[in-house]
């Protein structure tokens, strides 16, 4: 392992609390990662991730460096902060892009402009031309870019694509997936960027399940359609907060794809989500089913301590949880984990196989071990994972026709959207 990552987080919202700091701590523990610095778009963010209880309780002796700092008012914005802090840090560190879907393009350009690694939540960004841009500017500088799609980690979806590819269940011909997260999504800061022009729950969610049916399957899409529901906010703001997507794939096959944000608060969850496939065989069919909703755990609170106040849970110990181990404070566990931990450690391996070469061979090399990785397609990378943008870019441009249907045209210049 090459020295420890210096790491700086833009985005400290949502999903930085529930998944990344708690597993950049605990790589940090594991002496994979050095100083973590997160940046928010004002300090209020930066707060809460510092007080949030299961966060110190689960790693006592772990901090980061806040950047506003924490004093700093909360009502005050800083949307030029991140700009500066990665052309400070030294180069070939990691930068962990987890701010709203329409900034990503920008921010990890200008971490590869910096020469750093990336680690960017799903997705990648909103259009196929520019996941082929961020593909040529980390390999032209021996960059590593993993994006988190962390269903793939999840060991139901790595037994299905082995058996998949084994043939255990013929091709791919009719399929269903379903991802609603809870209704108090509404009352985040979702309402303020989660609106009509930036995105929509297919965007947002269903691009998991997308992805992981060409995970398993290695099919391509072809075709998408997407309708969404109009609502608003609690502040006013209009968002698609339902949407319902059909997505063609190569050799025929259609997955049906419905998403909102309304799972209620007090069923059991905290959100309901799952997939069936239907696959064609000689003479026979066969079947994938993965709840991934009720995963064989459920919790009747005392008080009422589950997502969204309720008392009756569905808990998923698969996802991610802070668990008793033999060791200090808790410990991450589940394929979210997993997946950042892969993504940190693909980027660890290509800076380590340039260590010690002159400049001109560690280019060669670190684009031989990056190639290795997109080739392997566990962990995704622009180059092995840019269906996705295919089909994002699809969806956006069919939900704003309300639905009329998107192709994509895989063509010898290369794929397009029309
Ligand atoms: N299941 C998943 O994989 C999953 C789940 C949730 C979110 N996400 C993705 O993570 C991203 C963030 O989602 P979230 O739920 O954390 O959203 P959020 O609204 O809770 O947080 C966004 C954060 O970005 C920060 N930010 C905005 N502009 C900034 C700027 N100019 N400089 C620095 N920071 C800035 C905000 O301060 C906030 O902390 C989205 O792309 C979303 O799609 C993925």
């Amino acid at each position: 392992m090459s020295a420890p990552f210096q790491t700086l987080v833009v985005g400290g919202g949502m999903i930085t609390a529930d998944l990344i700091l708690p597993s950049l701590y605990h790589l940090q523990r594991r002496g994979v990662l050095g100083e973590i610095t997160i940046c928010a778009l004002g300090s209020g963010p930066l707060r809460a991730l510092s007080d949030n209880v299961d966060i110190r309780e689960a790693f006592p002796r772990s901090s980061f460096v806040a950047q506003p700092a924490l004093a700093t008012a909360p009502e005050k914005n800083h949307p030029d902060l991140f700009p500066s802090l990665i052309a400070a840090m030294p180069p070939r560190q990691l930068v962990v892009v987890a701010v709203p879907d329409q900034m990503h393009y920008s921010v990890v350009m200008q971490a590869l402009h910096g020469n750093q690694h990336v680690l960017c939540v799903k997705p990648l960004v909103l259009k196929y031309a520019q996941a082929l841009e961020i593909e040529r500017e980390a390999q032209a500088r021996g960059l590593f870019v993993g994006v988190e799609y962390h269903k793939r980690f999840d060991r139901r979806a790595l037994v299905a694509r082995r058996d998949y590819r084994l043939g255990r269940f013929g091709e791919l011909v009719m399929g269903d997936a379903k991802l609603i997260e809870p209704y108090y999504y509404r009352h985040s800061n979702f309402q303020n960027w989660f609106l009509t022009a930036n995105t929509d729950p297919f965007t947002y969610i269903g691009c998991h399940y997308v992805d992981l049916v060409y995970f398993i399957t290695g099919l391509r899409p072809s075709e998408v359609s997407l309708a969404g529901v109009k609502r608003r906010f609690p502040n006013g703001n209009e968002g698609y907060l339902w949407s319902s997507g059909r997505v063609r794939w190569e050799n025929g096959a259609l997955l049906t794809v419905t998403n909102g944000l309304g799972y209620p608060d007090l069923a059991a969850g905290s959100n309901d989500q799952g997939l069936i496939m239907f696959c064609e065989g000689e003479g026979k069919t066969g079947m994938i089913r993965h709840d991934d909703h009720y995963r064989g755990v459920a919790y009747s609170y005392l008080d009422a301590r589950g997502p969204g106040g309720s008392h009756y849970n569905y808990v998923s110990p698969d996802f991610f949880r802070l668990v008793p181990w033999a060791g200090e404070g808790l410990k991450p566990v589940g394929y979210g984990y997993d997946s950042i931990e892969a993504i940190v450690e693909a980027a660890a391996l290509v800076e380590k196989a340039g260590a010690d070469l002159p400049e001109k061979q560690a280019l060669a090399a670190r684009r031989a071990a990056a190639a290795e990785i997109d080739a392997m397609g566990i962990v995704a990378t622009p180059a092995n994972s840019s269906i996705n943008e295919l089909v994002v870019e699809a969806a956006r441009m069919s939900i704003l026709a309300d639905g009329r249907p998107s192709r994509i045209l895989y063509e010898p210049s290369g794929a397009r959207v029309e």
